[in-house]
């Protein structure tokens, strides 16, 4: 009888019929109590009508619809557990590929997690960067290299100098990347952290001025949560020992950041590095 999905609807009908009920039985009721004043009159009435209304009104709209609002909740804690089932696998899947450390991993997240929240505070892309789109952010950036799960191990491990066939093929752990994660979209409705993770893996080696890869995408068209993720990952590549470099030291790899913005980096996302940049040396000095 009661449209569920519809809650001023069933709300109004309940009203409607309350009213009509309290009405007729008061009208049936009133010439039994003889002459009464029209002040009485109204407070019967009154009386009448609340003590109609409200059982009707929690039989048939408060308690079905905590019981609706409690299922919804449910479902979407169910949503969120599904989530982050999907992310710990794919985060493994990642893992088990590329050659970066935990450690890496715990550094680069805490550094996107800084420069989105400075960019924020500064009124940059607030309406983009929530604290929700924040966290998601946070939890999908190990994923960015994602795609060289598809790139063989003797180009990926390779010491000595790549061909330019073998650059190539690196090149292409971008877009296999964003593809993986494409299929774990869902195609009715659109999932966030997938989205956003796409986001991540397919731009994160785009430049600010167009000549990364692998779609040469300038300036705004890189979506800022790449250009965030870009300048975490550089950072963290240049203060680390890597098998064909040393480490460098936080002072050059900051002066080496700070020279690329406008070219490789936005100059926005420099301006939060720069302004970060006690709290990148002691995430550096910590892990
Ligand atoms: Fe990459
Ligand atoms: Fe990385």
């Amino acid at each position: 009888m009661f449209s569920k999905s519809n809650p001023v609807k069933r709300l109004n009908l309940v009203l409607i019929v309350s009213i009509c009920i309290g009405e007729a039985l008061v009208m049936f009721a009133l010439p039994s109590f003889g002459d009464l004043s029209n002040g009485v009159t109204v407070v019967l009435d009154i009386t009448l009508l609340t003590l109609i209304t409200i059982p009707l009104v929690n039989w048939t709209v408060t308690i079905p619809m905590k019981k609706y609002i409690h299922d919804l909740e449910f479902a979407k804690h169910k949503i969120l557990v599904r989530e982050n089932q999907m992310l710990a696998a794919l985060n493994s899947l990642a893992a088990a590929k590329d050659n970066e450390t935990g450690s890496h991993i715990i550094r680069t997240q805490q550094y996107v997690e800084l420069l989105a929240k400075r960019l924020k505070s500064m009124g940059h892309h607030a309406d983009t960067l929530s604290d929700d789109h924040i966290e998601k952010l946070v939890k999908v950036a190990p994923l960015h290299d994602l795609g060289k799960v598809g790139i063989p191990d003797h180009i990926l491990k390779k010491p000595g100098q790549l061909t330019e066939e073998e650059r190539d093929l690196i090149y292409g752990h971008s877009m296999i990347g964003e593809n993986i994660l494409l299929a774990a979209q869902s195609e009715d409705v659109e999932i966030d952290l997938i989205a956003i993770a796409m986001k991540v893996a397919g731009s994160h080696h785009e430049k600010w001025d167009g000549s990364g890869y692998p779609r040469k995408l300038q300036g705004d068209t890189i979506p800022i949560e790449a250009r965030i993720m870009t300048v975490a990952d550089v950072f963290d590549a240049l203060v680390s020992d890597r098998p064909y470099k040393k480490a460098w030291t936080i002072e050059e790899a900051y002066i080496e950041i700070v020279s690329k913005s406008g070219t490789s980096f936005d100059p926005i996302v420099i301006e939060a590095f720069i302004a970060e940049r006690q709290n990148f040396e002691e995430i550096v000095k910590r892990h």
